[in-house]
């Protein structure tokens, strides 16, 4: 890993405002204001503070060629949970990087075995589901189950 000497709140920051209106697939709302919306609703729900932070972050693998350490440039939607999971773990611990690599599959495992969880998503949300994977087979989602706590 390449770290960096730039402070991360001036970098985020930065980010967020530049690229505040960057779309999030046909939603009405931009990419920063979705991410802004999963940690308002995680604050809402009493998460703790590393999970508002890791949802507030979650998306962050969009924005991956805003990184200078990141050798991946590519902001499309493919593997962007890693590639956010890998541009931010040198300022965040694990269980914050953890719930950005891992944030896919809990949609896809939600979705899985949680009968009206799909309909619960947005639209955009709806049209990345199948080209991340769709639902989860029995294996994935017992291989889930040993990783996360849902
Ligand atoms: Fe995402």
């Amino acid at each position: 890993m390449n770290r960096t000497d730039i402070p991360v709140v001036d970098l985020l920051e930065n980010i967020f405002m530049r690229r505040k209106a960057t779309d999030y697939g046909d939603e009405p709302i931009s990419m920063s204001q979705h991410m802004l919306q999963t940690a308002r609703l995680a604050e809402r729900a009493n998460a703790d503070n590393t999970t508002i932070v890791a949802a507030l972050l979650h998306d962050i693998g969009h924005y991956a060629n805003e990184f200078p350490h990141c050798e991946n440039n590519g902001t499309d939607n493919d593997s962007h949970e890693l590639i956010g999971a890998h541009v931010i773990e040198q300022w965040f611990p694990e269980v914050v990087t953890d719930c950005i690599r891992y944030h896919v599959q809990a949609k896809r495992f939600l979705c899985s075995t949680e009968k009206n969880y799909y309909d619960s998503l947005s639209q955009a949300c709806k049209a990345s589901f199948l080209s991340q994977g769709g639902l989860m087979n029995s294996v994935e989602i017992l291989n889930f189950r040993k990783i996360s706590t849902l």
